[in-house]
């Protein structure tokens, strides 16, 4: 069944199994598993050399523990350090990255392993799925945005100048490791965006854990690790269900992209950075959702307002205040959704929702009620 869980021997560690038929794999969840990756990754790795690739924050921080552990199951562990920040997926980042890789000499069973956040594992898989045509590769997220998202689907890439992710691969780990304690060395900040991703999925598909957020979203970003797992754990269950029935997004997949569409044309307009992270573009960009989806009459403002609470208590933004938004305008806005990815046959494939938990895909007609949102929005920035 896809998404089940076991307990593992050891109570710390829950085991989640991707449901891919061979190219299926486990997530482990639990406190401690960085000092333990290496008999962790040992049953799967295919030879005895590993790659670990790293960032400059990250690496300080956890890049020794991890080769120590490697090392102490015999293993031939070479590192590699890449500058931290979304400008690392670029083409020419990605051709230095393969070639120090190639310098090493590696063979058809040498194993990549992504340590960091979602830059890392996506440039990462993307060597992986490249290099001599396909080497394994194992993530080790460190951020609760790559923990809850970006490590799990197999979604790989690198970004270019006709916009973000353009270039990737569908390519699968053979593992991931998500230890919720290296999360307490993530800016505040960067936690609560990867937050947004969570609250995500309650308004996806299931209420109930939007009401379990709602209860002890607080406690989890102020640090209870045991609230941290179990979110990590639904979050992944959640993403391993619906990637299991849709792994190259044909379909229901889309429904991970709720707030995206919106919130990718966010991310253009401040672009890309320190000024408004992915994160923080897709809480704004799913309150939008269920303000077009009120709209069209398909749920209530209530929804929007109890999503937008929940925001609040936790502290994550809502409206377009201070991003200089003043200036923009609803066509700019509605000119990079319609450059996204998702686009059919030049339709926006939307993802709405007749209440929280109820999310599902349809384009939208109604152009004054998309304009209207955005205005919304704008006027309200200042
Ligand atoms: N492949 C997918 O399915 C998918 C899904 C969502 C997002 N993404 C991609 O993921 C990227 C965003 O990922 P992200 O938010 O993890 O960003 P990131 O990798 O840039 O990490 C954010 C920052 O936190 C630092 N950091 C990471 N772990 C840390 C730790 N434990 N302690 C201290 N600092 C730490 C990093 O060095 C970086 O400065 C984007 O490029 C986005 O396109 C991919
Ligand atoms: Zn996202």
């Amino acid at each position: 069944m896809p998404g089940t869980s076991t307990k593992d021997q050891n109570p710390q560690i829950e085991t989640l199994r991707v449901d891919l038929g061979t190219r299926g794999y486990d997530i482990l969840i639990g406190s401690d598993l960085i000092e333990r990756c290496g008999s962790l990754c040992w049953p799967v790795l295919p030879g005895k050399t590993v790659v670990v690739v790293s960032d400059d924050n990250v690496a300080p921080l956890y890049l020794d523990r991890v080769v120590a552990s490697l090392e102490g199951q015999d293993l031939d562990v070479k590192t590699v350090i890449l500058q931290a920040g979304e400008g690392t997926k670029s083409f020419a980042n990605f051709q230095k990255l393969c070639e120090t890789i190639l310098a090493m000499g590696i063979e058809r069973k040498t194993t990549l392993i992504a340590l960091g956040g979602g830059v890392i594992g996506d440039i990462t898989g993307y060597a992986a799925a490249s290099l001599l045509r396909g080497i394994p590769f194992i993530q080790i997220p460190t951020t609760l945005l790559a923990q809850v998202d970006s490590s799990v689907g197999g979604k790989t890439g690198i970004n270019t100048a006709h916009g973000k992710n353009l270039v990737g691969a569908f390519y699968q780990p053979l593992l991931v490791l998500a230890d919720t304690e290296v999360l307490n060395t993530l800016e505040p900040r960067q936690l609560l965006a990867g937050y947004a991703e969570v609250v995500k999925y309650g308004l996806i598909d299931d209420f109930a854990f939007f009401q379990w957020l709602e209860s002890n979203g607080k406690a989890l970003i102020n640090g209870d690790d045991a609230a941290r797992r179990y979110a990590v754990h639904t979050s992944c269950a959640a993403k391993a269900k619906i990637v299991a029935e849709d792994e190259k997004e044909t379909g229901r997949r889309a429904l991970l992209n709720l707030g995206h569409t919106f919130g990718h044309a966010l991310e253009a307009e401040t672009g890309y950075g320190d000024k408004l992270f992915h994160g923080e573009a897709v809480a704004i960009g799913m309150v939008m959702a269920y303000r077009l989806s009120a709209r069209l009459g398909l749920c209530t403002g209530q929804d929007e307002e109890r999503l937008i609470r929940h925001m609040a208590e936790v502290g994550l933004r809502t409206d377009l205040k201070g991003l200089g938004a003043e200036d923009w305008t609803a066509e700019a806005l509605a000119a990079h959704m319609s450059k996204d990815k998702k686009v059919t046959d030049g339709k926006i494939i939307f993802v709405l929702a007749k209440g929280i938990g109820e999310a599902f895909l349809s384009s939208v007609d109604d152009r004054d009620a998309l304009f209207s949102v955005l205005d919304s929005f704008l006027s309200g920035s200042k």
